[in-house]
């Protein structure tokens, strides 16, 4: 079931989420191996970063937090990778300042293969730095200097990678922002920044970082997941949106295609399951796409 976001080639529409297992050479490798429709990095900076110190990662049934803090092997290793990962490969950008986002992506376009990019505008968790996609004033400025310093369209597909928005408001906030670029795709949502899991009976946060605070993630961030895609997708019916946010089985992310997006991808899940889940996630797809007799992705049809 293949779909195409600009040149990009998805040969099927579930993707890992950048963050969970693809910083390393293995973990690419990994993925490159699996059914993910492509491999996606962990977002790059332009050093190689340890990220956060301590217990940064915790997860339950429902709920996954996080405050990593970027640790990633520097960009010009994920450019290197382009050179071993075969399938279609989205490099995940999330350098700390516009320079660096400059710097990065203009090596990109030097690579023999080409590369799909996801801009991540929505980092929660480097300490000392706010989320860009909630700086409304920033934004489009920001996106202006990128589109006139790097050529976008010689990408396979550019896109962008928003946090969560809650009112209805800022997502035409960020309409009025965007509108005006050629982006090829959004993906949304990153995860909930900024929540807080304590532990009753350490009396302590679960993670370490941050005193506590870190993105939210797994099956109880899906109903705001389902939301951005939906209200993104009313405001812009031609734009690929790759919905992200709590899915775990092919239920999750057909509930996402009934909401608009194209494409989909595994954070929290992946994490705890590993790359069997795109495989597992797919067959379950597959079978409720049987169950209704449909026979591709345009038989599903977005809800009013
Ligand atoms: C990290 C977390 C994110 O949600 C993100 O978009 C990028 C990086 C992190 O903490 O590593």
């Amino acid at each position: 079931m293949k779909i195409k976001i600009k040149d990009l080639e998805l040969e099927i529409p579930i993707l890992n989420a950048s963050g969970p297992r693809c910083t390393t050479e293995k973990d690419l490798l990994d993925l490159e191996d699996s059914l993910s429709g492509a491999v996606v990095s962990k977002s790059c900076t332009l050093e190689k970063r340890e990220g956060n110190k301590g217990k940064r990662y915790w997860d339950c049934e429902t709920l996954s937090i996080n405050s990593m803090g970027l640790p990633n092997l520097g960009f010009e290793f994920y450019g290197e990778m382009s050179k071993k990962v075969k399938k279609s490969y989205i490099i995940s950008v999330g350098g700390l300042s516009l320079e660096d986002n400059v710097t990065i992506l203009n090596h990109f376009l030097t690579l023999e293969k080409k590369v799909g990019i996801e801009l991540n505008l929505s980092c929660p968790n480097v300490i000392g730095k706010g989320q860009l996609a909630y700086d409304f004033d920033c934004l489009e400025g920001y996106l202006t200097e990128i589109f006139q310093r790097v050529n976008i369209s010689k990408f396979l597909a550019f896109g962008i990678k928003l946090p969560p928005y809650f009112e209805l408001t800022h997502y035409v906030g960020v309409y009025m922002k965007i509108s005006k670029f050629p982006i090829d795709f959004i993906t949304c949502i990153n995860s909930v920044g900024n929540g807080l899991v304590i532990d009753y009976e350490r009396e302590k946060p679960v993670i370490e970082p941050k005193n506590g605070i870190g993105g939210l993630g797994g099956s109880i961030i899906k109903p705001v997941g389902l939301s951005n895609v939906y209200n993104f997708k009313k405001l812009f019916p031609k734009m690929d949106i790759i919905g992200c946010g709590g899915i775990e089985t092919g239920k999750d992310v057909f509930e996402y295609f009934l909401a608009g997006a194209s494409a989909v991808q595994i954070g929290t899940q992946f994490h705890k399951e590993g790359t069997g889940c795109f495989k597992r996630i797919y067959e379950e797809f597959l079978e409720i796409m049987k169950s209704k007799n449909y026979k591709s992705l345009s038989d599903i049809k977005t809800i009013p």
